[in-house]
This record gives C-alpha cells, sequence and structure tokens, in this order.
C-alpha cells in the first residue's frame, strides 16, 4: 500500500534507501489498520511508534551529517522542519491509544504519510540541487 515510489526519489543512495525504510514503516503502520485478527492492537502500536521514533531520528542525523558535509544552503529550512517532527514523535502519548486504537492507528498513519510525502517532496528533493 505504501512503498517509495520513483517521484520520490532524491537521487541521493543513502537517503533514498533510508526513506525507502520510513515508507515500510508506514505500511506497516496500515497493515495493522486493516487487520481485524489483532484484537488488542495496543503492544504492535506501541512498537511501531518506538520504531518510527528510532529510526525517523536516526534518519535525520544522516541527514543532516549529509546536508553538513556538502556545505547545504538550505540546511536551516531543513532543520526546523526536522525539529517540528521530532518534537512530535515526542509528544505522542501512548496513554490515550486505549481510549480509541483505530483511532490512534488512523492517526498516526495519516501523520506519517502526510509528513513523508510533504516533506520529501518539498524539501529533500532539492538536496541534490
Ligand atoms: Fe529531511
Ligand atoms: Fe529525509
Amino acid at each position: 500500500m505504501y512503498e517509495l515510489k520513483d517521484e520520490y526519489l532524491t537521487g541521493i543512495p543513502s537517503i533514498d534507501a533510508e526513506h525507502k525504510v520510513l515508507f515500510e514503516i508506514a505500511d506497516e503502520i496500515y497493515q495493522l489498520s486493516v487487520n481485524e485478527f489483532v484484537p488488542d492492537k495496543y503492544d504492535n502500536i506501541a512498537h511501531l511508534i518506538q520504531r518510527l521514533k528510532d529510526y525517523t531520528i536516526m534518519h535525520f542525523e544522516h541527514e543532516e551529517a549529509y546536508m553538513e558535509s556538502i556545505q547545504y544552503k538550505q540546511m536551516f529550512t531543513q532543520k526546523v522542519q526536522h525539529d517540528h517532527f521530532r518534537q512530535k514523535l515526542e509528544e505522542m502519548d501512548l496513554d490515550t491509544i486505549d481510549q480509541d486504537q483505530d483511532g490512534a492507528i488512523q492517526d498516526l498513519l495519516k501523520f506519517v504519510t502526510d509528513w513523508l510525502v510533504e516533506h520529501i517532496m518539498e524539501t529533500d528533493k532539492k538536496i541534490a540541487g
């Protein structure tokens, strides 16, 4: 359902490879949202949020290091967007998941996929110039 499409490629192989994994995590969230055989999804949701956090933070570090290495001019704009997303990830509250598990997964899925597509298309794709 969700995967790295050609139009999302930045042309920087190491960054594209990590974006591919981020889409795979988004797809796992989607798969969980449509899975009717797991009655209690709390552990799966918590696990996916942690995986998303860990991978995103690592990816941002790599991307920022790469931008520094090429003295990328719009590094500041990038960092502001990364910081904003890191902040949102930190604010995710596991305590509220159980109030509405399906709603929580849908919100997470929309949040991640909207952000990924928009940030990659509007911002990451500019890195390679
Ligand atoms: Fe980025
Ligand atoms: Fe990125």
